[in-house]
């Protein structure tokens, strides 16, 4: 099919609302691959993402079939060794009063769904490795970004690219997870694929069609209300 001849591909009949509202991270996919057209398609919405002067600062690369088998073994064996390449930092320990209460929350949660207890640091740790592992996507996506300044607006510019992404991944009946441990070896990931250095890498994005009997979608995170974070002047 034509890679610009996606107009007549159609979303499920969801409304707005409703796509917002069903949209969750998926952590078990089934194997089932998504089409090429359908997966154009998607690419042809999150295209449409705002960015700072238009500038559209993504090199977006889809990894599936063999090259992403590739890409998982090696991502799991870098894991294993500790070989981390992150092109920016990231440590939870700078999470602070509610933000750190919130990142608690989702980690008891996701170990709860999956029946870990609190203790079992090897379960945490086994459900956390299976991000290399795609939750079993048949797909990832990887939003490359060049590098501007000290990266803070094209990293912005990055964000509604994948929650554009994101969105329409469920108006198409698909699933979605956006993951930074992915960027947590960036090294490896531009190795893997040929890309040049100077492209530098945030979170993935693994999809496919969401497992409805994983525990991993089990549940749905909640959000605070509007009232505990909104400021309003007139
Ligand atoms: C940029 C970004 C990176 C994320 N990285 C991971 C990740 O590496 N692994 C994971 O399981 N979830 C990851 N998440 C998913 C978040 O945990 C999730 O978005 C949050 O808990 C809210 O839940 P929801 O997406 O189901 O609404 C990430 C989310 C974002 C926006």
């Amino acid at each position: 099919m034509d890679r610009n001849m996606t107009e007549d591909i159609q979303h499920s009949n969801l409304t707005f609302k409703e796509v917002l509202r069903s949209r969750k991270s998926c952590r078990g996919f089934l194997d089932t691959p998504v089409t090429e057209d359908i997966i154009t398609s998607v690419l042809d919405d999150a295209k449409l993402a705002p960015s700072n002067c238009n500038t559209q600062p993504w090199e977006t690369h889809i990894i599936s079939g063999n090259k992403l088998r590739e890409l998982s073994e090696a991502l799991v064996r870098e894991n294993k060794a500790g070989r981390f390449s992150p092109d920016f930092t990231f440590d939870v320990d700078d999470y602070h009063g509610q933000y750190k209460e919130r990142y608690f929350n989702l980690g008891q949660t996701m170990y709860e769904a999956f029946d870990i207890k609190r203790e079992d640091k090897e379960g945490r740790k086994e459900i956390s490795d299976r991000n290399y592992t795609f939750f079993n996507a048949p797909h990832v996506a990887i939003p490359f970004m060049p590098s501007f300044g000290d990266n803070v607006r094209v990293g912005g510019d990055i964000g509604m690219y994948g929650q554009t992404f994101l969105l329409s991944l469920t108006a198409h009946g698909l699933a979605g997870i956006p993951q930074t441990s992915l960027g947590f070896f960036a090294g490896t990931i531009r190795e893997i694929l040929n890309v040049p250095e100077e492209f530098k890498m945030l979170f993935g994005i693994s999809f496919g069609y969401a497992d409805p009997n994983s525990p991993g979608n089990s549940f749905k995170l909640g959000r605070e209300p509007i009232t505990s974070n909104i400021t309003f002047h007139q």
